[in-house]
């Protein structure tokens, strides 16, 4: 006996010792990974992930739309459907009269996919009436302007507001006709918004912008009475 538990390795006696006390010796998996608060785990990479979208899009978002909700079900059904597939999901235009809610709604679906943690995110967002100002001739140089229009056409968001509020001419109807056709060709979504009802777009932008806008788009009423009126 003396000379068994001589011969008995330190682990075999362990394990003796153990089962006389009644512990369960089993082998178990060891988890070894890391936690969901270090690098290497799902949920750690989808947090930073997260953290940049709304990083970016808090330098896009103008004071007043910072707290703004996508609280309409089809304009969180499309920020979803962004959020999942991002290269074939359709744009969005939404259309009312003034004071509904529309730029209200456009923030809040952009939040709702930064907060999706997208594996790749950027946003420009302006009116029309700015962006044409930005990049009329003379507003600044050549290569700048250049760029500026580059950054519109490819960036993987763009929010376009107030589509019709500014007067045609054939330098707005071709620099929009650019930012389309370059969005369209690539399945790049879009938000547009106007006070016009899409009935109206070949009037407003000509029929091969309008062509197009209607079959990329997915097209929400915003209808209610004027929220600035009844905020008073
Ligand atoms: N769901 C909402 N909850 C709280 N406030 C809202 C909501 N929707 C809009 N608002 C507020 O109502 C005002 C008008 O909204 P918004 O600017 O989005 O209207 P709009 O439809 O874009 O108007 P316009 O056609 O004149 O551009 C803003 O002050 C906005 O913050
Ligand atoms: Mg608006």
């Amino acid at each position: 006996m003396a000379t068994a538990l001589a011969s008995e390795s330190l682990l075999g006696r362990l394990a003796r010792i153990a089962r006389q006390r009644g512990l369960d010796t089993t082998p178990g998996p060891i988890n070894d990974g890391p936690s969901p608060d270090e690098p290497g785990h799902p949920a750690y990479h989808h947090r930073q992930r997260v953290n940049a979208a709304l990083a970016k899009l808090n330098r896009a978002v103008p004071p007043r739309y910072t707290n703004a909700t996508a609280d309409m079900p089809q304009v969180a059904r499309w920020a979803s459907e962004v959020a999942m597939n991002p290269t074939t999901a359709d744009s969005l235009m939404l259309w009312g009269p003034t004071g509904t809610g529309k730029t209200h709604l456009a923030y809040g679906a952009l939040r709702l996919i930064a907060e999706s943690g997208p594996g790749r995110f950027g946003v420009v967002a302006a009116t029309f009436p700015d962006l044409y100002a930005a990049l009329r001739p003379g507003a600044s140089d050549p290569v700048e302007r250049e760029r500026t229009m580059r950054r519109v056409m490819q960036t993987p968001l763009l929010l376009l507001d107030d589509l019709g509020t500014t007067k045609d001419s054939a330098w707005t109807e071709e620099t929009t006709y650019r930012i389309i056709n370059h969005r369209y060709n690539r399945c790049l979504p879009m938000i547009i918004t106007s006070n016009e009802s899409p009935i109206a777009l070949p009037n407003l932008v000509g029929d091969r912008i309008a062509s197009r806008l209607i079959e990329m788009t997915t097209r929400v009423e915003v209808s209610g009475a004027d929220r600035r009126k009844v905020a008073r």
